[in-house]
């Protein structure tokens, strides 16, 4: 049998990785002094090294190989040309044209046959948005009582909350014009616990969502609508009411008038839709000029991705060093690990970005895949993540590749925090590099005088293997622009990947099993309910529960 040219380069790849000492970053270093230059790029303002993994020149050629027999670049071209990619939901997938400008001449590939011009929608849709955010701020538009709004509640989930509230995050200080506020769960106790800081005269309720339907944001609306309805009255509730959405018939039944909805279009997915309309509780609480360099710095990402070689191209490299993570050396998971705290939220997106889109079976043409998709995305900012799950990253039984994002200058005066921060960031990543070997504990512990029996009795548990990977992202300051870079990075990433792997990185039906029994189990819980047709766990639960809060079996 003849491989195809995808076949022989996967093959390519798990041979280099069954090669002996494959995984050793260590031995990499000590052949090649000059191994961070070498595997080392900076573009975009983003110095990204991947000398702490275990690639070299044969890898990183396999490697290459493989995005050029997958047709990363024709895809991505494709993609950039509005044709329908996600192919599952018959949609082109252009958030790209949502932070370039109109002469960049984005068209969206329609299902019905012909384009329609992507570039006309987002500039007046950005438009609307820049004017009701002056006129938010000017007081030009006030709320039903005539005081100005201070606060913006966005009430979305997913793609609608994750994005905008990890840039929220990130950018928001307390000179910003606005305090932004994210509700996502269904479980009221989130709202019950924003409430109190909030005064309805002078909160502005943002309904995040692409369908309108989710039902966790709707029933969230339809709580901050009763509460703003019983301090405002109807009418007054209505002048404090956005929708960001593109059901606009399902806007205007919730009450919501025409002129106070964003919309955008089914071509943004909800992870890559926080440029979009979703994005405008980060104009109104960062500021428009903010929203705005975060759309310029993810665009001039966008144009890097478009045009930069393969071997220069940072969002291709970041994807092909996860393929050989995860396909080479079987590594499952991956740690997201910012050492900045405005970034605290970056791995909650990354999870929702990575997992969503890289979490499939099957191909683009319906075959099981061949070869290992999506590993499992998580992360906390540093140090913290240092006093949590840092332990099983250095002695745990399976390597778990990081990505240390380090930002070299920070926006506050104290100086000593951020070298301490710097410093902690730059030692895990030697750390997992190093190792601790036997000699090296054994002398740290008799210059501390321990007795010999002590040493041999711990010295199992204080050994390092080392030789664990690590790739770093140093950016030389993090605003708004470099933000937009950052993220867009990412998105790329994912694209790559899904191109590699040959999955629709851009539908999520495996949500949907989920959301279905959901409906059907809901009336099993009113009062007056019965338990269905379940699974005996399920059932046995659902009647624990009905007993619990004191309703019949
Ligand atoms: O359930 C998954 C999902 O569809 C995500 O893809 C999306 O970001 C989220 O739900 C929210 O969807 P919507 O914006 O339509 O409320």
């Amino acid at each position: 049998m003849t491989l195809s040219a995808r076949e022989t380069a996967w093959a390519r790849i798990h041979s280099l990785a069954q090669r002996p000492g494959a995984g050793s970053i260590r031995a990499l270093f000590d052949a090649d002094p000059e191994r961070f230059r070498r595997f080392h790029r900076r573009a975009c303002g983003i110095l990204l090294d991947l000398s702490k993994t275990s690639i070299d020149d044969e890898v990183l050629a396999g490697l290459l190989e493989l995005a050029r027999a997958a047709r990363v670049t024709e895809r991505r071209d494709a993609m950039a040309a509005g044709q329908i990619i996600n192919q599952t939901e018959r949609r082109a997938v252009l958030h790209m044209a949502l932070r370039a400008p109109r002469s960049a001449g984005f068209r969206a590939a329609l299902p019905e046959g012909g384009y329609e011009d992507a570039g006309a929608s987002v500039e007046e849709t950005l438009e609307r948005m820049r004017q009701f955010t002056h006129a938010i701020h000017t007081g030009d538009i006030r709320g039903a009582t005539g005081e100005t709004f201070t606060d913006v509640i966005n009430i979305g989930i997913g793609g609608s909350d994750l994005g905008p509230f990890m840039v929220g995050r990130a950018l928001w200080t307390v000179r910003s014009p606005m305090r932004p506020l994210y509700l996502a769960n269904a479980d009221a106790h989130n709202w019950e616990a924003i409430r109190p800081r909030l005064n309805p005269h002078r909160t502005l309720m943002l309904v995040a969502s692409k369908t309108f339907t989710t039902a966790e944001t709707m029933a969230n609306a339809r709580v901050v609508r009763g509460w703003l309805e019983r301090n405002l009255g109807e009418a007054g509730a209505r002048r404090h009411m956005v929708a960001l959405s593109t059901n606009t018939e399902a806007t205007t039944a919730f009450g919501i008038a025409p002129e106070r909805v964003f919309g955008f279009h089914d071509w943004v997915g909800g992870r890559f839709s926080l440029w979009s309309a979703i994005g405008l509780s980060i104009a109104l609480s960062c500021g428009w000029d903010e929203f705005a360099q975060l759309l310029a710095g993810a665009r001039s990402m966008d144009e890097h991705f478009l045009s930069a070689p393969p071997e220069e191209n940072l969002p291709l490299l970041l994807a092909l060093i996860t393929a050989w993570h995860v396909n080479g050396l079987g590594l499952k998971a991956h740690a997201i690990l910012p050492y900045d705290h405005r970034l605290s939220r970056f791995p909650a997106h990354l999870q929702q970005l990575e997992m969503e889109s890289l979490g499939k079976r099957v191909t683009l043409s319906g075959e099981p895949v061949r070869h290992e998709t999506g590993p499992v995305i998580f992360g906390e900012p540093g140090t913290n993540a240092q006093h949590s799950f840092m332990q099983l990253l250095h002695q745990g039984t399976t390597p778990v590749p990081a990505d240390f994002v380090l930002v070299a200058n920070p926006n506050h005066p104290y100086a000593d925090n951020h070298r301490l921060l710097l410093a902690n960031g730059l030692a895990q990543a030697e750390a997992l590099l190093r190792g601790r070997t036997a000699p090296e504990v054994t002398e740290e512990m008799r210059r501390a005088g321990t007795p010999e029996e002590e040493i041999a009795r711990l010295l199992p548990h204080r050994l390092f293997p080392g030789d664990r990977p690590s790739t770093t992202l140093l950016l030389e300051r993090l605003d708004a622009y470099t933000l937009g870079q950052l993220v867009a990075l990412y998105e790329h990433k994912v694209f790559c990947l899904g191109a590699l792997w040959d999955i629709d990185a851009f539908d999520q039906w495996g949500v949907e099993l989920g959301k279905q029994l959901a409906k059907s189990i809901l009336p099993e819980l009113e009062p007056a309910g019965r338990v269905g047709s379940h699974d005996p766990s399920t059932a046995g639960l659902i009647g624990r529960i009905r007993a619990m809060q004191g309703n019949p079996d």
